[in-house]
């Protein structure tokens, strides 16, 4: 009697690949990187882990977030997330940018800085500049011990787990739930935000795992889709506001593993040249889950589709009935607060990179000329 025991098939846990699996494991994701942090009565946050007090944060007035890739994007999310939130002025920028630009950085400037590995150098550059010019670096990382998790002076771990495959996803997704977190405990520390409006948002965000599992149920969708685009040779991502911030990440994602070259586009200014891109058959993958700007994205996927593209709507469950009427082909995500949308919305876009690789033949875990982890400047 043998047994063939090949170790990476167990760990890989029934799932073709590390990313399919990783993609699944987001809602445990989630709720472990909420577990703890939620007060017992579901209206506050509890962040012990925290040094900064209230009165450094009270000070605060600037914040830069740092980081590199997928981490860059869940960046760009949380810069929406604080500036909602605590209302701070939040810029973005690449890691391997912000040191040799001289960033204005005053004792006043939070600096984040965002990192799956913590060993990333130019993310780590980025953390020892802002240091050596006096500002406070609170880090999101998913490795305890790691580089930056040492280095800098407040840290919240994501709670994702190991993430193997080289296409992040469970570990952006679960910097998304940390950048919440951490808006939500700033802002009930400086009140721009009241008990019951903190209570709300806490809510809506317990209830994001279960929603992850209804968009995971619906995969078969986006298989399709996925096999229709692998035919390309490029398309677009079009989003307004945070959904702008998700459709870099889907293009980054799609770059990545399938390579095929797409772009992400604010919706709103593509009509300023880049439209003249779109021809008969591109690919249009719209995101419309801001109910604020809903229209006007209606009308830029009218723009789209009047030049032959092919439309992929990622809409809000209600929406399926007004939205056919513009699009080929949708989506729905369960309904959540617009600020948390990013975390089930990202969700599709993970499976469509993942399956138009598959449809491809391509190494889905170990992308060419890719590495885990960037360790050299
Ligand atoms: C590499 C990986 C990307 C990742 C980036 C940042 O380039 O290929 O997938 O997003 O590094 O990694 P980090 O560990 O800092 O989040």
């Amino acid at each position: 009697f043998h047994v063939d025991w090949d170790l990476m098939t167990a760990e890989k846990a029934g799932f073709d690949h590390f990313m399919l699996k990783e993609i699944h494991e987001q809602p445990k994701a989630y709720r472990d990187t909420m577990r703890g942090r939620i007060s017992e009565d579901g209206r506050s946050v509890v962040l012990p882990e925290l040094k900064i007090t209230a009165e450094q944060l009270k000070g605060i007035n600037r914040v830069h977030i740092v980081a590199c890739g997928t981490a860059l994007h869940a960046g760009l999310v949380g810069k929406n997330v604080i500036e909602n939130l605590v209302r701070i002025p939040v810029e973005t920028d690449v890691a391997s940018e912000y040191r040799y630009r001289s960033p204005i950085i005053t004792p006043d400037t939070l600096v984040i800085v965002v990192s799956q590995s913590g060993e990333t150098a130019d993310t780590l550059a980025a953390l020892r500049e802002a240091q050596r010019c006096g500002a406070r670096v609170l880090a999101i990382t998913n490795v305890v011990g790691s580089s930056v998790a040492r280095e800098a002076d407040d840290v919240i771990i994501t709670l994702a787990g190991p993430e193997i495959a080289v296409a992040s996803t469970k570990a952006y997704s679960s910097q998304l739930i940390a950048f919440f977190l951490f808006g939500l405990y700033w802002a009930q520390t400086i009140g721009s935000k009241n008990e019951s409006e903190v209570a709300h948002v806490l809510a809506a965000m317990q209830a994001l795992p279960e929603q992850v599992e209804k968009v995971l149920a619906q995969a078969e969708v986006i298989k399709g889709v996925a096999e229709s685009i692998s035919h390309h040779s490029s398309l677009f991502f079009i989003g307004r506001g945070i959904d702008y911030a998700v459709a870099m990440e889907g293009s980054l994602k799609l770059k990545e593993i399938s390579y095929i070259h797409s772009e992400a586009y604010a919706a709103g200014e593509l009509k300023h040249g880049t439209l003249a891109l779109i021809e008969e058959g591109t690919p249009v993958i719209a995101l419309l889950t801001q109910e604020d700007v809903y229209e006007k994205m209606l009308s830029n996927i009218k723009e789209t589709k009047a030049r032959g593209a092919d439309v992929l709507g990622i809409i809000n469950e209600g929406h399926e009935v007004e939205v056919a009427k513009s699009v080929d082909r949708q989506f729905a995500i369960p309904r959540t607060l617009p600020l948390l949308t990013p975390a089930l919305s990202v969700v599709p876009l993970q499976l469509l990179s993942y399956y138009a690789s598959l449809a491809l033949g391509h190494d889905v875990d170990k992308p060419r000329n890719l590495a885990k982890s960037v360790t050299v400047e």
